[in-house]
């Protein structure tokens, strides 16, 4: 695992954010795992600007999401759909014909999560794969548990993750209390991995992803098992390293 630690957000966005910038003009068809959440927003700024700048073209990738809500309109202003046109697919000259997301309003997860891994499958692959981590070390949705799933499924969101995730909404009742996730398989079969943490409220997750035994219950520590991971976190985050 590679670790590498910046001083604030902004500096974890440009790192970030120009390892995706390289990663499209090396191969600029290549397949992008694509993530929510506060701490990807610098990274998706600097896309932007290097965008508009004219140093990168993102017209040849293809994106998946993920995770998303369950029971949530794709255009209410909480999914992750809106979320990722919002940050970043707006404002870059992606094509939304490439862009990919679970269907959380599905009344057949089962089938849409196989979708999905053939749609991966389809295009060769996730050649990058960026991650957040939860304040209890959960990645996408896999949430801390006695067995993790190995591919895309429904999961029922602990309360740890509901209350973290209330910020976003009103109040903490309108927090969806399920979502269709990546599973644990699926986001290894990526080739590279890039996990991004700021503050200290990620500061115990970032302890146990690089100190702890390995353990389903931090879901993140199974990350060491993967042969290119990339974790860029700021000094808070590593802060009880
Ligand atoms: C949600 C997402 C995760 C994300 C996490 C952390 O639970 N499903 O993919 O990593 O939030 O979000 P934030 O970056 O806002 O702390």
């Amino acid at each position: 695992m590679d670790i590498r630690i910046f001083k604030n957000e902004a500096e974890i966005g440009k790192a970030a954010g120009q390892l995706f910038c390289d990663a499209v003009k090396e191969n600029p068809s290549c397949v992008l795992g694509l993530a929510t959440g506060a701490t990807p927003v610098p990274t998706y700024n600097y896309m932007v600007e290097e965008y508009k700048a004219g140093n990168v073209s993102f017209k040849d990738i293809t994106t998946f999401n993920l995770d998303e809500y369950c029971d949530l309109p794709k255009e209410h202003k909480n999914s992750y759909y809106s979320f990722m046109f919002e940050n970043l697919f707006s404002k870059i000259d992606v094509n939304a014909d490439n862009v990919n997301f679970l269907d959380g309003n599905t009344d057949d997860p089962e089938a849409e999560s196989a979708r999905y891994a053939e749609a991966i499958a389809s295009k060769g692959g996730i050649d990058v794969q960026l991650l957040g981590i939860g304040r209890n070390g959960h990645i996408g949705f896999n949430e801390p548990d006695a067995e993790l799933e190995r591919f895309t499924h429904l999961v029922e969101l602990t309360p740890d993750t509901i209350e973290a995730n209330s910020r976003f909404f009103a109040s903490e009742a309108e927090v969806p209390k399920h979502a269709l996730t990546m599973g644990i398989h699926s986001v290894f079969k990526a080739r590279k991995i890039l996990l991004l943490a700021s503050g200290k409220n990620k500061a115990a997750a970032i302890n146990a992803l690089v100190k702890s035994n390995i353990t389903t219950a931090c879901p993140a520590t199974l990350l060491c098992l993967h042969p290119d991971v990339t974790v860029i976190c700021d000094e808070d985050a590593y802060s009880l390293v």
